[in-house]
């Protein structure tokens, strides 16, 4: 080693060991202070270096890039990658590590980031399903189990949550994020930031989040991934951003752009987004980084003549690292040697990978997280089950639960004894309830629904036959799933009359359908949101077999369930639930928990509805008034099959005596809204008690209604609870006509309840 050398790396040593606690100011200053002076030391080629993310082969979540697995390693050991994706095992990151460790000149350290979306290895709901419980503290709780096993394999940073707003059932990405309510984006968001990143980022067992797809990529013009977004400036103020703002308000450590354009505008070189809005109208200092190839892809979308044009104009854009692309290595240096883009724009760049890394703890022990003892014992306990299986239960939806007529009671919870069938193509699958984005789940790896119900109740009691296949799975064992289609069996019904044999034997069915695990996720959007034609038909066969069927769905995203809301009494929403779905659906059909989920996002009547969502324009002509010439269809009725916010229990809520302790106040003012809950069943339970507000007049038109605010509690039978909302300035803003957030003086309505339709009935004013 040279002198020069090890000048450098005592040096750097010397910045790590100084770094202790990172969230007070002193010591930002400190870091900024340490950073500026790494920065002095670094070439151009070295910074341009810290800007590049490789994809590993570990996993792969994105089209295969044409880098070979022997240059890359080359490349980490002459500095021109700063991070890595994919790199997964405190083994293999340990090994990349060191390439870069022992190499480089700086020896700044790599950061590796990976897509754990719903858990690593132990495997929660998926965050659509999740979002059902509307419960904040499970899912900052799973998301810090998602950090503490990812971190005890090396993994220093998430690419979640996403938090975009998504209104479109057929956009296959709507199961990773919270659905269609920007608040609820909010909150649910900040909540999973929370988990992943803690208090202290420097901690061994937490990691980095980031907050993405910035923005519009919700938006998907017809639900298309990876489509066009032609939004105005209001919409994207009002409707998109407000979850991005308040992931910046908590310090998110990263953003990721997004593939779509907005307005002809690729996101990953839209400057007003990146730099006018994030970086210096919000004064955000974490690091964006961009999407799977998205500079490269500039070229595609007409917009960037080849790869060194699309990096000066995604750097200029505010795209700090480049993920997949080499871009920024082709082209980048030649750039600013001809003063195309600006050394400070690298320099602000650089300064932010470095600032990630410096809070994530690694420049004081590059190797602290890839821990082979940690990733033995902290991964996949059985203390992480046992949060896996609440939060399966808590995101259930009970949809449809109607009294059967001949016996005078509703279906579920099933009694003690009854003689249960289960059937399906899904009752017996081990992986389908792990669902897309499942990280490191071992495959076929959760509980089955026959598992759960088995771990239940008395062998006797059960019968189970699969039924026909929906799909046919020819990919083997170990083969990555996600980048390819699956086939789906057109025509062979074989099985059906086993099962159908059962279910006319037993005192209630269970039949278990919806969407195989890789039927939503990136790239799966659908024109079709039915259940396929061929589980469809054989559950007609089955109700007909035995009417007392219960309806159970493991989906990714909203079906239009026309049918068998029409035709099947009793139907549960269970989404992809995780590791331990079998346990958790079985603990809600006997009734060891009481269902107390609410959607996330509308399920329409049909397609043609999408995309649907509660907080719509009331457009100028809203009612019916016995004539075609109003907003809605006329084959269909314009609202949801089952709204936002919607959700039933084993026991009934009553909402009386809305109240506000004044109908009037000033912009900067507060009123308490309050409402009597009363249970009425014959059970304990949970309710989800919804605010929502509209404001009447406005600058610009304003939605029919908006959640803001909820409050879940447990309410025992029999009990009445008073449920209150303080109104201020933050529920009643907007991003007015004038560009600003503000509110206008006028009159607002107000109502809670228990989901999204609601009439709203308290009326106030603003002065
Ligand atoms: C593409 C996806 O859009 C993004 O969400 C993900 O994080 C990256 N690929 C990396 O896997």
């Amino acid at each position: 080693m040279n002198k020069i050398n090890s000048v450098f790396i005592c040096l750097i040593i010397l910045i790590g060991y100084s770094i202790q606690a990172q969230n007070s100011s002193k010591n930002d200053h400190k870091i900024e202070k340490e950073i500026d002076s790494i920065l002095k030391l670094m070439t151009l080629e070295e910074k341009i270096g810290q800007m590049t993310m490789y994809n590993g082969s570990w996993d792969l979540t994105g089209p295969p890039g044409t880098v070979s697995a022997k240059d890359k390693f080359e490349k980490l050991k002459n500095g021109k990658i700063g991070a890595m994706l994919n790199v997964t095992s405190a083994e293999a990151t340990r090994e990349a590590q060191k390439a870069v460790m022992e190499h480089t000149r700086l020896k700044i350290p790599l950061v590796f980031g990976y897509d754990v979306i719903h858990g690593y290895k132990t495997i929660f709901p998926i965050p659509l399903g999740e979002s059902a419980s509307w419960d904040l503290e499970l899912m900052e709780k799973s998301a810090s189990i998602a950090a503490k096993e990812a971190s005890a394999a090396g993994i220093h940073w998430t690419f979640a949550p996403m938090i975009d707003v998504s209104r479109d059932a057929r956009w296959g990405r709507v199961m990773e994020g919270a659905g269609e309510d920007p608040y609820y984006n909010s909150v649910v968001g900040v909540a999973r930031i929370k988990g992943f990143q803690g208090d202290d980022l420097s901690a061994s067992h937490t990691i980095a989040a980031c907050a993405k797809h910035f923005a519009g990529y919700g938006f998907a013009e017809a639900g298309k991934d990876y489509n066009s977004v032609d939004i105005g400036v209001y919409e994207l103020h009002n409707s998109i951003l407000p979850p991005f703002k308040a992931a910046a308000d908590a310090n998110v450590a990263t953003f990721m752009n997004a593939f779509n354009e907005i307005d002809g505008i690729p996101a990953t070189a839209h400057k007003y987004l990146q730099r006018d809005v994030l970086k210096d109208g919000w004064n955000w200092e974490g690091l964006m980084v961009s999407d799977w190839g998205s500079i490269g892809e500039m070229i595609a979308h007409g917009y960037a003549r080849d790869k060194t044009h699309a990096g000066e104009l995604a750097i200029k854009g505010g795209s700090d690292m480049d993920m997949e692309s080499s871009a920024y290595e082709i082209g980048l240096k030649n750039l600013v040697e001809e003063n195309k883009v600006s050394m400070d724009l690298v320099d602000d760049a650089v300064k932010r990978v470095l600032r990630l890394k410096m809070k994530l703890g690694l420049f004081k022990d590059p190797y602290k997280y890839s821990n082979l003892d940690r990733e033995e014992s902290e991964i996949y306990t059985a203390a992480h089950q046992e949060i896996a299986r609440e939060a399966g239960r808590k995101s259930i939806v009970l949809l449809k639960n109607d009294t059967i007529l001949n016996n005078n009671s509703s279906l579920l919870p099933l009694k003690p004894n009854q003689k249960i069938a289960i059937i399906g193509d899904l009752a017996d699958d081990k992986d389908t309830p792990l669902g897309n984005w499942r990280a490191k789940a071992e495959r076929k790896s959760a509980v089955s629904l026959l598992e759960g119900i088995k771990n239940a109740i008395a062998p006797e009691n059960i019968t189970f036959a699969q039924g026909p296949a929906f799909v046919i799975d020819e990919l083997e064992e170990g083969k990555r799933q996600f980048l390819w289609p699956l086939k789906f069996n057109e025509s062979d019904t074989s099985g059906t009359a086993d099962a159908l044999k059962i279910a006319s034997h037993a005192d209630v069915v269970i039949v278990v359908m919806g969407e195989n695990a890789y039927q939503t996720g990136e790239g799966r959007s659908q024109v079709d949101i039915q259940i396929n034609k061929l589980q469809k038909d054989f559950l007609k066969k089955v109700r007909k077999a035995n009417p007392n069927t219960v309806l159970v769905l493991m989906n990714g995203r909203p079906l239009d369930l026309s049918w068998e809301s029409e035709n099947i009494s009793t139907i549960l929403e269970t989404w992809h639930l995780g590791s331990q779905a079998g346990n958790a659906i079985a603990d809600v059909l006997f009734g060891k928990y009481n269902p107390s989920g609410k959607l996330p996002i509308s399920f329409p009547r049909s397609v043609g509805q999408e995309p649907l969502f509660y907080n719509q324009k009331n457009t100028g002509r809203p009612y019916s008034q016995n004539t075609v010439t109003f907003s809605g269809y006329t084959d269909s009725e314009k609202t949801a099959l089952y709204p936002f916010g919607f959700g039933l229990s084993y026991t009934s809520f009553k909402y009386d005596k809305l109240k506000l302790s004044d109908t009037t106040m000033t912009k900067n003012g507060k009123i308490l809204a309050s409402i009597e809950v009363t249970n009425i069943g014959d059970k304990d339970g949970e309710e989800v008690v919804q605010l929502y507000i509209r404001d009447l007049i406005g600058s610009l038109t304003r939605p029919v209604k908006e959640l803001k605010g909820f409050k879940k509690l447990m309410i025992k039978k029999g009990e009445t609870k008073t449920v209150s909302f303080e109104i201020t300035k933050d529920q009643l803003e907007f991003y007015t006509v004038d560009k600003i957030w503000d509110v206008e003086p006028g009159n607002f309505q107000l109502g809670i309840g228990g989901d999204s339709q609601i009439k709203l009935g308290a009326k106030f004013q603003v002065n």
